[in-house]
């Protein structure tokens, strides 16, 4: 009895320990770079450390995020090209204390896939085979490195889509997405990754392999650990392969871009939408007028005519996909003349496409928006879950606010805009600045964070705590949950080399 109570005592101690003081992470040396050599191809190692050191622009895209606004100083990337090799390296730094940032496509934009100080990078982009797919079941596994789009392009002559679409198709890998349970446009139709991800193969802190892959729609054999690593973001291990459930292509797609009179709009829009449309509608996302013009402005897409925009103070792009022309073409005109009819129009106008281009074309606008404010500015981008009734509140009571301090001016803050996920209740309100500055982050943070626990929301929706949130997150999670999830990450990380200073405050 006196034992055992004593080491669980002890137990709760180290935990403690843990909390407060993170362990020192060791640098990567050239003894590090000469054992990595031993079972790595030259090409796969980049290091200002090599026999033959890579010059530091080699190094630049790994060590900068998407927005130019995150930057480490790493001296290595390491990029396997199997489970095996990730599970090598992984062990090295495991016993020698260095630091690991797992990376994907580096389109985050939160800052969690690059270094903080000089953690070793290891970039999955080689890692890209489709293991397996069955037709039968929709059922695809494949390395976590397959970029999102070409496993789109694998699928299309199988008649099957990926569950999950993002505007960073192009870069973004299916380990990323997973890492960071990315939402985007078709979550409406096909729910969280935390639902279509059946297994995941997975190299843990130690080296150890966790093969999780399975390819059963239902397991009830206990917990069920690879929920853990969706949306960890890289600080439990690196995800090396992923099994996940894909949907049979629909047999005709149509979109529409309505232009609205008011925001007011939006709410009744998306309950007749859902009513008229029902199983057919597949994606209902929103833009403010603004966010409309900086895309058109930048050339994303094809924009609306003068006169069907005129007016609009906010824009909605709906999207059916079914399995029968005729009768999905019925719903959607039944529900645009029903909209065009009724005494007072929720809608100015709408423009429906009529062909593939044009369908991408409409698509366009709304996936451009990112790069479009990219473009434009320096944005602070909150991605906020908040009630729909408050989008446009949230978006009007910040350019007050920001206002209020002088800051709404060219040289400062040109745009407040906001637009999103409408359907789930996802809100990215982005500032967009002329430089990042202490000034216009102190105006904004913890102003938008507690906006958004006043009305019970969450500080990110789907794009994840990175490095930008750590210290937000009690707005979002209570006391007991931080607790638990530093707990876990004790549990499977105890020397922290996992993506150091990631998620966790
Ligand atoms: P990275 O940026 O490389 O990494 C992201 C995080 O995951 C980091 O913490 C990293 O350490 C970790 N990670 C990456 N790979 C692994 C791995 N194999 N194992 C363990 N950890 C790993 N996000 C949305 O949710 N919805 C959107 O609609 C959306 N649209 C976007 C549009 C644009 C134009 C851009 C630039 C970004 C968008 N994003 C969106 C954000 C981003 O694309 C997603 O978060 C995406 O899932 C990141 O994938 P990635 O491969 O680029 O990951
Ligand atoms: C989007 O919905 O466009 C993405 O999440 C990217 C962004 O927030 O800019
Ligand atoms: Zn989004």
């Amino acid at each position: 009895m006196f034992v055992p109570r004593r080491l669980v005592r002890a137990a709760t101690l180290s935990l403690r320990r843990a909390h407060t003081s993170a362990p020192a992470l060791n640098s990567v040396n050239a003894e590090d770079i000469a054992h990595f050599s031993k079972f790595l191809t030259p090409t796969s190692i980049i290091s200002t450390l090599s026999p033959q050191p890579s010059p530091s622009s080699e190094l630049a895209p790994f060590n900068n995020d998407w927005m130019n606004k995150y930057h480490g100083q790493s001296t290595t990337v390491i990029r396997p090209r199997s489970t095996q090799e990730v599970s090598e390296v992984v062990k090295r730094c495991n016993e020698r204390g260095i630091g690991i940032v797992p990376q994907g496509g580096n389109t985050g934009l939160v800052g969690g896939g690059v270094p903080i100080k000089d953690e070793l990078v290891l970039s999955l982009g080689n890692m890209n085979k489709v293991r397996s797919f069955d037709p039968v079941s929709g059922i695809l596994v494949a390395d976590a490195g397959c970029v999102l789009e070409s496993l789109s392009e694998y699928l299309a002559p199988h008649n099957h889509i990926m569950p999950l679409d993002l505007g960073a198709k192009g870069s973004c890998q299916i380990g990323g997405n997973v890492s960071t349970n990315a939402g985007g446009l078709r979550l409406l139709r096909y729910g969280s990754l935390h639902g279509s991800v059946l297994g995941l193969e997975v190299v843990l802190p130690d080296g150890t392999v966790l093969d999780q892959l399975s390819t059963l729609r239902k397991d009830n054999t206990g917990y069920d650990l690879k929920q853990l690593f969706i949306g960890a973001e890289g600080t439990l291990g690196i995800v090396t392969g992923v099994s996940i459930l894909t949907a049979p292509a629909p047999q005709s797609v149509n979109n529409v871009v309505l232009a609205l009179p008011k925001f007011d709009n939006v709410l009744p829009l998306f309950t007749k939408a859902k009513r008229q449309l029902s199983e057919i509608l597949s994606a209902f996302e929103f833009f403010d007028r603004t966010a409309y013009d900086l895309a058109v402005k930048h050339g994303q897409g094809r924009a609306l005519n003068e006169d069907e925009t005129e007016g609009a103070e906010c824009f909605v792009l709906l999207e059916t996909s079914g399995g029968n022309k005729d009768h999905d073409d019925e719903k959607l005109n039944g529900l645009l003349e029903n909209l065009m009819e009724s005494d007072e129009p929720l809608i100015n106008t709408g423009v429906i496409s009529q062909t593939p281009a044009q369908f991408s074309s409409l698509w366009a606008i709304r996936e451009g928006i990112t790069e479009a404010v990219s473009k434009e500015g320096k944005a602070y981008k909150y991605d906020i879950s908040i009630p729909l009734a408050e989008f446009k509140h949230v978006v009007d009571t910040t350019r007050e606010h920001l206002r209020s301090k002088g800051l709404m001016r060219d040289d400062a803050v040109k745009h407040v805009i906001g637009y999103g996920h409408v359907g789930d209740g996802n809100l990215h309100l982005n500032i967009v600045a002329t430089n990042y500055t202490p000034e216009i982050e102190a105006a904004l943070e913890p102003f938008v964070y507690e906006l958004v626990a006043k009305y019970k929301g969450s500080v990110s929706a789907e794009h994840g705590v990175g490095v930008m949130k750590t210290h937000a997150l009690h707005y979002s999670k209570s006391d007991t949950s931080i607790e638990w999830m530093k707990r876990i990450k004790q549990i499977f990380d105890p020397k922290g080399i996992m993506n150091p200073g990631k998620v966790l405050p």
